[in-house]
């Protein structure tokens, strides 16, 4: 393994170097990243530089970085090898865009390399993971300021920092009382159309995980930390298809396709959650928050004395609060791309030396709640998350830490 090349304070990064960055895994969710790339070329050249891409499939690596050559002056070098990778080219900062099953394994081998970290979520495919993984992250800080930053992005949007604002900063709904958030539909098809998805061990879960742990960050951002869990899974449908019209291509699945819980949060708000991707016929989605003065959805408000503000008012009136340096923190560059916001973020953690929005603390946090479905539904009780994410509630995560090797 290579010798860390970060020791504390001493970065090779001077201030007006780009970041060297390499995109690791050139899969779906990395067509995001490249549009940030693109944007960030744009708006901020000199900021980062995608130096390598990297996936065991040669020709998504090329064909991303050919992509990349577009709108920066190197085009970036090709591997299909993460070792190779980080011993040759040495990038000071790599983006892993992976399956869940690679996460800890790939980000303990990048900050042995010396490299800063930005990580798709979830954090790992287990709470065990997820422990070896911020090990491995605290000897990195602690000896070279190595940066973990996970690319969570739905609280990043316009929409979300409005929310937040509305709920939070100017109390517009009162005291918080219910969230109400459904969603049903079908969807045999398979996820993303990756087959690693339904697979348990290679995932460590269905969309509850996978999906949903945006949306537990999102209520943690908007209302503190969600205290307990009472759920209940299921796998309705045993085979998802690469093409679900024809049912051609089809694939064994032994992740849940739907989901029923009571949130309770630490400061008592209750939510009442559905997901389900196993519901043929009409699709339902909402999402509404009430509070003490009145209700908050993505059309607007609505308060006990009739008083009505569309969405788009209220995003106006939360964009004229914040101050420039405020808004700069939380869109910089006055992107509305919210993974241009994480990358930036990631950036400026590195460079700055300061803590990345989503570290792994926080991102810990959000797959703790997910993790406590699983627990919830096997223990067929409520569940308290901090067990979870202490790992003292681990019984419905045996298999895949037994896969694994995890200790
Ligand atoms: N933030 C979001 O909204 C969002 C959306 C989708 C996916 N994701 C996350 O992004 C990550 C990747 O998901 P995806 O949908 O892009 O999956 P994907 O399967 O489309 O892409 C993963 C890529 O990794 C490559 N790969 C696999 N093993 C590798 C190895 N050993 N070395 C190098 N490359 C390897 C694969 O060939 C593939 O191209 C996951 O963590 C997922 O949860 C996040």
């Amino acid at each position: 393994m290579a010798a860390p090349r970060f020791s504390k304070g001493d970065s090779t990064l001077t201030s007006t170097d780009p970041l060297r960055i390499a995109v690791v895994g050139c899969g779906g969710m990395a067509a995001f990243h490249l549009r940030a790339y693109r944007e960030l070329a744009q708006k901020a050249p000199g900021l980062i530089t995608v130096s390598a891409t990297c996936d065991v499939d040669e020709g998504r690596a090329s064909s991303v970085a050919a992509e990349i050559a577009e709108f920066q002056a190197d085009e970036p070098h090709v591997y299909t090898d993460y070792r190779r990778l980080l011993d040759e080219h040495r990038p000071p900062a790599v983006d892993l865009v992976l399956p869940h099953n690679l996460h800890h394994t790939f980000v303990a081998e990048a900050f042995d390399a010396g490299a800063h970290v930005l990580l798709e979520k979830p954090l790992a495919l287990s709470i065990a993971a997820s422990k070896l993984l911020l090990d491995a992250h605290q000897r990195a800080h602690e000896h070279s300021s190595l940066v973990l930053a996970v690319a969570e992005q739905y609280r990043r949007t316009l929409e979300a920092r409005a929310t937040r604002w509305a709920i939070q900063e100017a109390g517009l709904i009162g005291e918080p009382r219910l969230v109400v958030s459904q969603r049903a539909s079908l969807s045999m098809g398979l996820i993303a159309g990756t087959a690693w998805r339904h697979e348990r061990l290679m995932a460590g879960g269905g969309w509850v995980l996978d999906g949903e742990v945006h949306t537990f960050d999102l209520f943690h951002y908007m209302f503190g930390r969600i205290a307990e869990v009472y759920a209940v899974i299921r796998t309705f449908e045993k085979t998802r298809y690469a093409d679900p019209k024809t049912l051609g291509g089809p694939t064994p699945s032994d992740v849940e396709d739907a989901a029923m819980a009571v949130l309770t949060f630490e400061n008592g708000l209750l939510a009442n959650f559905t997901w389900t991707h196993a519901a043929p016929g009409k699709t339902l989605q909402q999402r509404r928050y009430y509070g003490s003065d009145g209700s908050l959805d993505r059309d607007g408000l609505h308060l006990r004395d009739a008083t009505d503000l569309s969405g788009a008012e209220l995003q106006e009136k939360f964009l004229a609060s914040l101050s420039p340096e405020k808004k700069e923190t939380l869109f910089p560059y006055d992107t509305r791309d919210s993974v241009t916001v994480e990358l930036v973020d990631f950036v400026r953690a590195v460079r700055d030396g300061t803590v990345p929005e989503v570290d792994g603390h926080e991102a810990l946090a959000a797959m703790a709640v997910s993790e406590a479905f699983y627990e919830s539904d096997h223990a067929g009780t409520p569940i308290k998350v901090a067990d979870v994410r202490a790992g003292r509630v681990r019984a419905a995560q045996h298999d895949i830490d037994a896969h694994w090797g995890l200790p």
